[in-house]
């Protein structure tokens, strides 16, 4: 079963990356796994080139760190045949099916400054996945109209010029696949958040993560049932109490916030200490690092270069 999934670096990973996506693509490693980093798609939002670099390397250090050392690792820019697919893609997708994506209505679709690849941003997405055709996705609920216009892209160029591409399946994960903002539990945990206080980052220390998760918004419920799974009226316990059980924890016998915020951050703290002792390890030396990923991309592409030739000629180039 081929897997494949990226993450674009905007921003330090946080809990929300690691819960709804990159544990799951550890439990689905192997040779048929492609995982990296997407920095093409980190360019489609007001960047700084020097910030980009140091953020690729942290990611690409951050996906051995996570245990990610048995599939293949890369970053999207080695391999050229992303963005020559996208092109093909381009030419396959339709204005109107990307005028409805939801993060381009959110982040740009109305003001005169946005990049233009920020609009075909989901066509690369999209071009990403149906290059290796992979089988299943792994990501969080986030992704899933990204996917879904990467399986009609799929079906459609299919269907017009002959089968080239698979059709992907998202996976997504049981607890995690939408972890909230610790300050304001109405929208996602995200990398490029104002203020780092609803976030909780990979690489924060423990005590910063005992911080944040003490400060998590609650309710005023005082109730014997307080500590309770209620996404419309407890949006903040909710997302502490789904934390705590993606990190295998259990609320059995927490009657107060105060307690569950203590063992939530017990369970965090626990699960981010091997990914911390290793990425230390990791950083001290950068060689072996980018070696991994050069030897990923050098695999990237031979297995890409068959379907990038049969959608050119499909499509009718000669
Ligand atoms: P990105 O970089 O925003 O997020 C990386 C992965 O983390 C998941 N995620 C979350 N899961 C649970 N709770 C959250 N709060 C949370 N925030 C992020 C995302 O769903 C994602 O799986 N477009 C993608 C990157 C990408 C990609 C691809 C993914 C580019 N090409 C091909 C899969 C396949 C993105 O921006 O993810």
């Amino acid at each position: 079963m081929t897997h494949l999934s990226l993450l674009k670096p905007t921003g330090h990973l946080t809990l929300g990356n690691y819960l709804g996506a990159l544990r799951p693509m550890t439990a689905a490693q192997g040779d048929d796994a492609y995982y990296g980093v997407a920095d093409l798609h980190a360019l489609t939002v007001p960047h700084d080139p020097a910030q980009l670099r140091a953020l690729v390397r942290e990611m690409a250090t951050l996906l051995l760190a996570v245990g990610l050392d048995s599939s293949t690792l890369f970053v999207q820019s080695h391999v050229p045949a992303h963005s020559e697919l996208a092109y093909l893609l381009e030419c396959t997708a339709h204005t109107g099916e990307l005028n409805r994506m939801i993060q381009f209505k959110e982040k740009g679709r109305d003001v005169p400054t946005t990049r233009a690849s920020l609009y075909t941003y989901p066509v690369l997405m999209a071009a990403d996945i149906l290059l290796y055709r992979a089988e299943r996705v792994p990501v969080g609920d986030d992704q899933r109209q990204h996917v879904e216009l990467t399986r009609d892209l799929a079906l459609r160029f299919n269907h017009a010029y002959g089968p080239v591409f698979t059709v992907p399946e998202i996976v997504t994960p049981a607890t995690g696949a939408r972890v909230m903002d610790l300050q304001d539990p109405a929208t996602k945990m995200g990398k490029s958040h104002r203020s780092g206080a609803g976030a909780v980052y990979l690489l924060d220390p423990p005590d910063v993560v005992r911080r944040k998760l003490a400060r998590a918004v609650t309710d005023s419920d005082t109730g014997p049932a307080a500590v309770r799974h209620d996404r419309d009226t407890k949006p903040g316990v909710t997302n502490l109490v789904e934390i705590l059980e993606a990190c295998g924890g259990s609320t059995d016998g927490i009657t107060s916030y105060g307690a569950l915020k203590r063992t939530v951050a017990d369970a965090v703290v626990a699960e981010l200490e091997p990914v911390q002792k290793r990425y230390a390890e990791l950083a001290a030396d950068p060689v072996p690092v980018a070696a991994v990923f050069a030897a990923g991309a050098d695999r990237c592409r031979s297995v890409t270069a068959e379907v990038l030739t049969a959608a050119r000629t499909a499509i009718g180039l000669v």
